[in-house]
């Protein structure tokens, strides 16, 4: 059985949107750690509640973001992780922690990537005024949301009044959309030729 480790810095419902999915048996997983770079995360609370081991990778505790990577790398090859998500992480991934987990690490984006990437997007799609936006996950590369794209959903916003309302309309649809890629996960293979990502199921 595929066994996932999980990178949060806040919130966590999508973390909650995979817990989900393996109670109610949609998802054929085991979530094996929670990582997190912020002692006060809410993600912290869901692990527990749920039986997941928790460690707390902080940036204070390490002279570099290189040797904080080699000590999340570190946690999760002694877990045996076969798939790393990034949900809400706040922070880019070095090298040291890319390299082991190559096409095996993903993130989910608030907004349809390439529009928007970086922080905020759900108020940079808002302050732009476009109708459509919505959310995607991706394969994580060493750039900013720049990695090949796996699946994207789009959502209408244009009956939003503020970025709040936006992040509220997509959050759902990140929601599922995390949901269903982790599944498929379990199920196939994404290969990815040119930055293209084809799903073979097994
Ligand atoms: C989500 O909007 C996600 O797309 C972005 O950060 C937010 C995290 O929310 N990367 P949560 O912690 O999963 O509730």
């Amino acid at each position: 059985m595929l066994k996932i480790g999980v990178l949060a810095s806040g919130r966590g419902s999508n973390f909650q949107s995979i817990i989900d999915g393996i109670k109610e048996e949609d998802i054929d997983a085991e979530i094996v750690v929670l990582v997190t770079d912020n002692p006060e995360a809410k993600a912290i609370e869901r692990a527990e509640s749920n039986g997941i081991p928790v460690e707390v990778v902080e940036r204070k505790g390490f002279g570099s973001k290189k040797e904080m990577d080699a000590r999340t790398a570190e946690i999760m090859k002694e877990k045996g992780v076969g798939l790393v998500v990034l949900a809400g992480y706040m922070r880019i991934v070095t090298e040291t922690l890319l390299e082991p987990f190559k096409w095996k690490m993903i993130n989910i984006h608030p907004a349809l990537l390439p529009s928007f990437p970086g922080l905020h997007a759900q108020g940079q799609a808002f302050d732009y005024g476009v109708k459509v936006s919505g959310c995607t996950v991706h394969f994580v590369d060493g750039g900013m949301d720049t990695g090949p794209i796996i699946e994207q959903t789009a959502v209408y916003i244009g009956g939003c009044k503020s970025a709040d309302e936006v992040s509220e309309k997509i959050l759902p649809y990140e929601h599922k959309l995390m949901r269903k890629v982790v599944a498929d996960f379990c199920k196939g293979r994404f290969i990815v030729e040119n930055r293209k990502v084809r799903y073979e199921p097994m």
